[in-house]
């Protein structure tokens, strides 16, 4: 069975083909990251726009690159939530348009659940039940995974995302969109310990986050720093630490109160060093393993949606012509 993935929630406009046995079949990301770069975080309507524009093209690159035409798919996927709701609307017209025009069952599919399992189509995948972070520029969620499809939202985030606090950290800081690699670059040249941040709710249970408060303690270390260029680097480096810190006691403490033997790191800022190497310590010292999906399924891409789309139609879930997006979409409602 050949299902074609399409994914449309934010700034990436992407396409793929998962075929069961078969594997992944193609897959194709276009970044919208310079388009929105010049207003320093993710403009929706030219999103919306930029979706429209890249998604045909993207299908039938995909669909060439795997070999096929469109009268070899056996199913359509799109992302129906959460994210934002014009650019959702792109993925899930196009893709509810083609499914109707060659009579193939389509489904929505919950993009947060394509993050989670995403390593389930990888080579070596962890066996479930395990603990997953997700970390990306929308989201910062641990999530329990018994199975596919069985989840219990741990703990997530209050506010901010911890991709976000970096993307308006690198804002204070002058550095580009988006943030995160520009802080953690800016960070390797900061001194240890010459800024300390706090660590947002690691003082009390609980395994919620609140990252906003960060951005205002960056703000106050950027004024007393003035410009220079060591106090900046100072600063990111301090706040790299803040928000590393922060994930890894809160991993910690997720995997021991579920005492799973596994945890999955997904999500954009899953592709931080630092948060690597502090994670390796924690997963020493408390007895689990940390898995990474490769870093091109770790971002936004259209595989998870493929795959995730895959199960949800081989166990029997059809969505009908009266399509609808969810911007807004708990991971618990699954
Ligand atoms: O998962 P993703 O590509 O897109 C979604 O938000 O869904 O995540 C993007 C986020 C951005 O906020 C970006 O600043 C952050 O991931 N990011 C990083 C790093 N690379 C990307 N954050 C910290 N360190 C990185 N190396
Ligand atoms: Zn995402």
């Amino acid at each position: 069975m050949n299902v074609l993935g399409i994914e449309s929630s934010c700034d990436e406009t992407a396409a793929a083909v998962y075929a069961g046995s078969a594997g992944l079949l193609g897959h194709a990301v276009h970044s919208q990251v310079a388009d929105h770069a010049a207003y320093g975080g993710v403009v929706p309507e030219l999103a919306s726009r930029d979706h429209v524009r890249k998604l045909p093209g993207l299908v039938a690159g995909v669909l060439g690159d795997a070999g096929l035409g469109p009268a070899d798919l056996d199913g359509v996927a799109w992302t129906r939530g959460p994210g934002l709701p014009g650019a959702l609307m792109v993925g899930a017209g196009f893709a509810r348009s083609l499914a109707w025009a060659r009579g193939l069952p389509a489904v929505g599919v919950h993009h947060t659940q394509g993050h989670v399992q995403v390593q389930l189509f990888e080579p070596d995948p962890p066996a479930m039940p395990l603990v997953a972070l997700l970390v990306s520029g929308g989201h910062t969620m641990l999530v329990q995974v018994a199975d596919f499809g069985r989840y219990r939202v741990l703990g997530e985030s209050v506010d901010d995302a911890a991709g976000e606090a970096f993307d308006k950290t690198a804002r204070l800081l002058d550095l580009p969109y988006p943030g995160g690699p520009a802080v953690a670059r800016l960070a390797a040249e900061g001194t240890p310990g010459a800024v300390r941040l706090p660590r947002p709710m690691t003082d009390r249970p609980g395994l919620d986050f609140s990252f906003s408060g960060l951005k205002t303690a960056v703000l106050h270390a950027v004024q007393e720093a003035g410009g220079d260029r060591q106090g900046r680097a100072d600063i990111a480096h301090g706040f790299q630490e803040a928000i590393v810190e922060t994930l890894a006691i809160k991993c910690r403490r997720a995997v021991r109160q579920t005492g799973s033997a596994r945890l999955v790191v997904a999500g954009g800022v899953g592709a931080n060093a630092r948060l690597h190497e502090r994670l390796s310590t924690e997963a020493e010292a408390g007895g689990f393993t940390v898995h990474y999906p490769s870093l091109e399924l770790c971002t936004d891409n259209a595989a998870m949606i493929a795959y995730t789309g895959y199960r949800r139609l081989q166990a029997g879930y059809r969505d009908g012509l009266d399509f609808t997006v969810r911007p807004r979409w708990p991971l618990a409602g699954l």
